[in-house]
C-alpha cells in the first residue's frame, strides 16, 4: 500500500507556514488547521531496577501508523515511529532485547557509540537476527550525547520505512534543563523509485529538492507549548534517508554536536544536519514563539533556492522573562594540528545516473579491508570527486576532523558523522582503539546501498 496522503500533509504544513506579507483578512480564508502538539517520543521502560543498567525490549514489527491524519504501512519498534527514546547515563550497561517480527532479517546498529564489534548490528560478516527471532545486545555506554539506533541490513527500506529511534546518554555533571525536546528530523514524499512500487508506507525524497513537509518525532508542523521563562534542551538528529536539514531559528544557541559538548557555546546561523547528524541547543524560552525552519539544502551542492520550511514551533505559556543560559561544563580543549602525511585515504566517487557509488574505486561488499593496529593514531583523508555530497561515517570509533578544505578547524570537532562537500578535501585524526571490522560508508542511504560502503578493520592486540 502507498502513501498518498501527501496532499493532506502538505495542507497542514501550508496551514503552519508563516506568511511574510501580512496581508489584509479576508472573511474568506479558510481556517487554518491547528498545528499538531508535540509530543516526545515515549521512552523505552527499563525492565531491570538495579543501577547502572538500561535493560529494554524493542520488537521490530510491521505495523499501521497514523501520520498527518492518514494510515499508512510501516515499521516500528515495539508500535512506535520513531521507536521508544533509549535514556540511560554513561558508565551504564545498555541491554536490548530485540525481537524480530519482521519476514525479513534485521539488526540494531548504535550510531556513533563506541559499541564492541559483536553487538554493532552491521552485517560485516555476522548474520542479521532472522524472522522470528530474538538477539540480546549488551555493552557499556562509554560516552555522553545523543546517538541512535536503526538496523544495518537491507538498511535503506528499514530505515525509510520507521526502523530508528534516539538513544540518549546523560553525564550527571551537565545541568538539567527546565525541559527537553527530542525532534527527531525525518523526510516525506511520494517515492519516484519504480522498485519500490507495492513497497508502501514511509518514502523519501531523495536528497536532491526539500522535503516538504519534514516529519518532527512522526508530526506535521507540530507546535510545543513550554512554560514562559525555562530553559528547553533541544535534541535534534536527522534520520533521513538522503535529506539535508539546514535548521535554524532566532537566537539559535548550539551547545553540542554528535559526540557531547562543544568545547565551548556556539551561535552559528543554522545548524547543519547530513543524514545520520546530531546536535543539541538550549533555548531560553521568553515571550516570543519560536519558529524552526529549515532552508533548502540539496545534496546536489549544497544551499539552493526556496523557501524555508516550517519544522515546528514553541510556544511559551505564561508570563516571564527569557532565562540565562546554563552553567554547561564546557570541555573547553584546542583542535590537533593538521600533519603533512596521510595514513588512510577515501576517496568517493559515483554517478547519480547509474547509481554506482565508490569508495576508492570499488563497491560494496567487493572492497579491500584496509588495516589499522590497535590504538594506532592516524590522519585520515576523505576526498569527494564525485557531483554529490556525502556525509561520512565510521562505526566504532569518533574522530576529530582537523582541517575542512585544506581549513583548519576553529576548534575542537569530534564527530561520527559529518559532510563532504563536492570537491572536498576532509582531513580526520583517528584514534583507532576498538578492535573490529568497522563499516566506513556515506549516510545516505541510496548510496550506501549502491556500493558507497568500505570497510576498517583495527587489528586485536592478541
Ligand atoms: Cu547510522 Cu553504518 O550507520
Ligand atoms: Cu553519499
Amino acid at each position: 500500500m502507498r502513501c498518498y496522503a501527501i496532499t493532506t500533509l502538505a495542507l497542514f504544513l501550508v496551514a503552519c507556514t508563516p506568511t511574510s506579507d501580512p496581508e489584509p483578512e479576508t472573511p474568506t480564508e479558510p481556517t487554518p488547521a491547528v498545528a499538531p502538539v508535540f509530543v516526545n517520543p515515549a521512552e523505552a521502560e527499563d525492565l531491570d531496577p538495579a543501577a547502572g543498567i538500561l535493560s529494554v525490549r524493542l520488537v521490530a514489527e510491521e505495523v499501521e501508523l497514523q501520520i498527518g491524519g492518514e494510515s499508512v504501512s510501516g515499521f516500528a519498534y515495539s508500535g512506535q515511529v520513531p521507536g521508544p527514546t533509549l535514556r540511560a547515563t554513561v558508565g551504564d550497561t545498555l541491554r536490548v532485547e530485540l525481537e524480530n517480527r519482521l519476514t525479513v532479517g534485521t539488526t540494531i546498529h548504535w550510531h556513533g557509540v563506541d559499541a564492541p564489534y559483536a553487538m554493532d548490528g552491521a552485517t560485516w560478516q555476522l548474520d542479521p537476527v532472522g524472522p522470528g527471532e530474538t538477539f540480546v545486545y549488551e555493552f557499556i555506554l562509554g560516552e555522553a550525547g545523543t546517538f541512535w539506533y536503526h538496523p544495518h541490513f537491507d538498511t535503506e527500506r528499514q530505515v525509510d520505512r520507521g526502523l530508528y529511534g534516539m538513544l540518549i546518554v546523560e553525564d550527571p555533571s551537565e545541568p538539567e534543563a527546565d525541559a527537553e525536546l527530542v525532534l527527531v528530523f525525518d523526510d516525506w514524499g511520494e517515492s519516484t523509485d519504480p522498485d519500490e512500487e507495492g513497497d508502501g508506507g514511509a518514502t523519501h525524497s531523495h536528497g536532491a529538492a526539500p522535503p516538504d513537509p519534514w516529519l518532527v518525532s512522526g508530526l506535521v508542523g507540530p507546535d510545543a507549548v513550554v512554560p514562559a521563562g525555562s530553559v528547553v534542551r533541544l535534541r535534534l538528529l536527522n534520520v533521513s534517508n538522503a535529506a539535508y536539514a539546514d535548521v535554524s531559528w532566532p537566537g539559535l544557541r548550539q551547545i553540542a554536536t554528535d559526540q557531547g559538548l562543544l568545547p565551548a557555546l556556539e551561535e552559528p546561523s543554522s545548524i547543519l544536519l547530513a543524514p545520520g547528524d546530531r546536535a543539541e541547543a538550549e533555548l531560553l524560552v521568553g515571550a516570543e514563539r519560536v519558529e524552526l525552519t529549515s532552508s533548502a539544502y540539496s545534496l546536489n551542492g549544497g544551499a539552493t533556492p526556496g523557501d524555508p520550511t516550517l519544522l515546528m514551533s514553541v510556544t511559551p505559556e505564561g508570563e516571564a522573562d527569557a532565562p540565562a543560559g546554563l552553567d554547561w561544563p564546557w570541555p573547553g580543549g584546542t583542535p590537533s594540528d593538521d600533519v603533512p602525511w596521510t595514513d588512510l585515504i577515501y576517496v568517493f566517487q559515483g554517478d547519480p545516473l547509474t547509481g554506482q557509488w565508490l569508495i576508492n574505486g570499488e563497491t560494496y561488499p567487493d572492497v579491500t579491508v584496509r588495516e589499522l593496529p590497535l590504538n594506532s593514531d592516524v590522519y585520515v583523508t576523505v576526498r569527494n570527486l564525485s557531483p554529490t555530497e556525502h556525509p561520512f561515517h565510521i562505526h566504532g570509533h569518533s574522530f576529530e576532523v582537523v582541517s575542512v578544505g585544506g581549513v583548519p578547524s576553529p576548534r575542537r570537532t569530534v564527530e561520527d558523522t559529518v559532510n563532504v562537500r563536492i570537491r572536498e578535501d576532509l582531513r580526520l585524526r583517528l584514534i583507532a582503539d576498538n578492535p573490529g571490522d568497522w563499516m566506513t560508508h556515506c549516510h545516505i542511504l541510496p548510496h550506501a546501498h549502491g556500493g558507497m560502503m568500505t570497510v576498517l578493520r583495527v587489528l586485536d592486540a592478541r
